[in-house]
């Protein structure tokens, strides 16, 4: 088959915070499978990648610390190069938007749109905090979706519900730096006409759906997007922290981080272009109408790659002759939570890569990950999966089948590939099975479909067990030493095939193979071929899983919800923020213990006219039968909770004690009637 030229980019994360398990499952996994299957294809792929280092979050991360945003930016930058290294990122460069190719890069564009009259400018009421005089762009208001209600929703654009409106629509809208009430005020600012695109937009997508299937929910997406009508969008911002809007009249004006952001990807290739001498390299991308484009993002990001991303392009291909591709496919994964909720490092929900490195080696999180990545949903990490992934799969099926094959060729064959003699039924049925494998498994990457490609996967490691059960070597070493030749002949072919076609979701452990195998991994095309020679030398067998013990992952599940002191102090919240937190008073009718954990127990309480169980982290402060018929306080309208595998619905509320780990509950008079609100 023709080789293809791919073109791969992952969403650049923002360089202000630690890249946590959710990041990876929406836009870097899948990504970097998809790239290591297609470079072991033998296509020619790159794969770009790098920091966001603009936009309002980061200059409210540097507000907090009271530093210049390049701090916070050359922190996480380097904090999450590091953790993508660790985990196996295989990006083929990691670039940052605050790099010059990248300033110039935006501006051109910015300049080509302005210069042929494309942008408008537009005057316009922007929130205006006057206690800290400056405008207040998108994130440094909160308010009330128009669409939906969303109380937490930005100035102009709803997480909740994806809307973007303009800020005089979101109502009760509050400052974040000041907790004031913004004013509108007048500012002038150049807008993006998308409305113009709509139609080109349309038909841009119905077509790479056509011919390439688009995932349903990205066109989901889009849908709205198109039935509500595209308006024009303000590019650029009254802000200092960006890049500068490359005009004479345009002091304190920077580029909207969006609009500079997707840019990022161009950038960032020239960037390697430069790092690699090779001038041209960037433009054989993403220049070349035979590139295939592949941006993965997760959901939060479609409108961006979908219709403002591309209608940028159209409009910079209208005025030029050296014209950009577009992407081909957008394959958006929904989120991740952790444990049933979302991730928070406020609220001490979740973990990030960094510290999960420190602990566990990164193949049995990509397995994991890969294993339930939230293709078509969102889905959820749990402590318990991990753990039963590892040890059940990929130690107990993979790793066991692969510990047998090499014991038995290092105790009976000399750790040599035996010779494989007349084949039976059995050894043809895995012979087939094996070659064809590669392209059950491709066929499946690439459609993105990869959590059932990880899937496939496990199963060829399943049928190998079978196999070796089945032919029972053990016994047809004493009777039969040529049938038993054959067999771990299989075998070692079979781990080899293992490695290959597993290598895209555990490369660490297929180096480990291939070391053992003494042999290299090969093209795709040779994949589940018998490759092995005869008489081939293996080294020793190393180990490729440790079990994970259940005291490890306890421990990991009594840190969940633990809040580090800095991130718990100082924050100021408004009386309405207080209100929406329903304290109520509940009697405890019932507690025990929770199976294998010290630290939580199991209660029912009582309030109005209902009864209901919460898990509670005070197992190390009370026995179970102190508690019951104590009144305490609860908040009550907690998001429900999935802790241990058990329905949490609501929190109890307990003071730290002096002594380590110990908690004392807030208890109440008898006298109150349970499902009392408290103000
Ligand atoms: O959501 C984010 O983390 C954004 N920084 C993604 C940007 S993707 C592209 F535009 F660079
Ligand atoms: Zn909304």
């Amino acid at each position: 088959m023709a080789k293809e030229k791919v073109l791969v980019t992952s969403a650049l994360p923002y360089a202000n915070g630690n890249i946590h398990l959710g990041h990876l499952s929406g836009a870097y996994l899948p990504a970097d499978i998809y790239v290591r299957y297609k470079r072991l294809k033998g296509d020619d792929v790159i794969y770009i990648c790098g920091s966001d280092e603009h936009g309002v979050p980061i200059t409210i991360t540097a507000d907090k610390e009271k530093v210049h945003p390049k701090v916070i930016i050359d922190r996480y930058h380097e904090l999450n190069k590091k953790a993508f290294e660790k985990f196996g990122m295989s990006f083929d460069i990691y670039s940052r938007t605050s790099l010059p190719i990248h300033h110039k890069t935006a501006q051109e564009f910015f300049k080509c749109y302005y210069d042929n009259g494309l942008l408008i400018e537009k005057k316009s009421m922007q929130f205006y905090d006057e206690k800290v005089k400056m405008f207040l762009p998108d994130r440094y208001v909160e308010g009330t979706c128009p669409r939906c209600g969303y109380e937490e929703a930005r100035s102009d654009e709803c997480e909740k519900c994806g809307s973007l409106y303009e800020p005089s629509e979101l109502k009760n809208p509050k400052s974040k730096i000041s907790g004031e009430t913004p004013v509108l005020k007048e500012t002038s600012h150049w807008y993006f006409p998308l409305g113009k695109f709509q139609e080109r937009l349309q038909k841009y997508i119905d077509e790479m759906n056509k011919r390439y299937g688009w995932k349903e929910n990205v066109l989901q997406y889009c849908k709205g997007w198109f039935t509500d009508g595209l308006r024009d969008r303000a590019v650029t911002r009254d802000l200092d922290w960006g890049i500068k809007v490359p005009l004479n009249n345009a002091e304190g004006k920077v580029l909207y981080v969006w609009f500079e952001a997707v840019l990022g990807y161009i950038s960032a290739t020239k960037d390697l272009s430069e790092k690699r001498n090779d001038p041209d390299l960037w433009r054989r991308y993403w220049q070349d109408p035979n590139t295939k484009y592949i941006a993965f993002i997760g959901k939060d990001n479609v409108v961006f790659h979908t219709i403002i991303f591309p209608a940028m392009l159209m409009a910079w291909n209208d005025y030029n002759e050296d014209k950009y591709i577009l992407p081909q496919n957008v394959p958006a994964n929904e989120f991740l939570n952790f444990e049933g909720r979302k991730f928070s490092k406020s609220r001490g929900w979740g973990i990030d890569v960094i510290d999960f490195l420190e602990i566990f080696p990164p193949d049995p999180l990509r397995y994991t990950l890969a294993a339930n990545l939230p293709e078509n949903k969102d889905t959820d990490f749990y402590w318990k999966e991990f753990q039963s992934r590892n040890n059940g799969e990929l130690a107990d099926i993979l790793g066991n089948f692969i510990n047998r094959t090499f014991a038995f060729a290092f105790k009976h064959f000399e750790g040599k590939v035996p010779k494989i003699g007349t084949l039976e039924d059995i050894d043809k049925d895995m012979i087939e099975l094996l070659d064809s494998y590669p392209e059950k498994v491709g066929n499946l990457l690439e459609r993105f479909r990869i959590k059932d490609a990880v899937f496939e996967m496990m199963n060829l490691a399943r049928a190998a067990n079978k196999y070796f059960n089945d032919s029972e070597p053990w016994i047809t070493i004493k009777q039969n030493k040529e049938k038993c030749a054959t067999t771990i002949n299989i075998c070692l072919n079979t781990v080899y095939t293992l490695a290959e076609i597993f290598e895209p979701v555990i490369p660490f452990t297929s180096e480990k193979i291939f070391k053992m195998l003494n042999a290299k991994e090969c093209n795709w095309s040779e994949c589940g071929k018998l490759k092995l020679k005869e008489e081939h030398q293996l080294n020793p067998p190393e180990i490729l899983f440790t079990k994970i013990e259940d005291k490890v992952i306890e421990e990991q599940i009594n840190k969940l919800g633990v809040v580090e002191e800095q991130t718990q102090q100082d924050e100021e919240i408004s009386i309405e923020e207080f209100k929406r937190v329903k304290l109520k008073v509940a009697k405890i009718i019932n507690a025990e213990r929770v199976n294998k954990s010290d630290k939580l127990l199991k209660l029912q309480i009582q309030l109005d006219n209902e009864v209901r169980q919460v898990v509670a982290g005070i197992a190390k402060s009370y026995e179970p039968h102190e508690l019951l018929g104590k009144n305490v306080l609860i908040v009550a309208n907690l998001k429900p909770a999935k802790i241990f595998g058990l329905e949490s619905k609501g929190m109890i509320l307990a003071l730290d004690s002096d002594e380590e780990g110990k908690v004392k509950i807030i208890e109440v008079d008898n006298s109150i009637k349970p499902g009392t609100l408290a103000k």
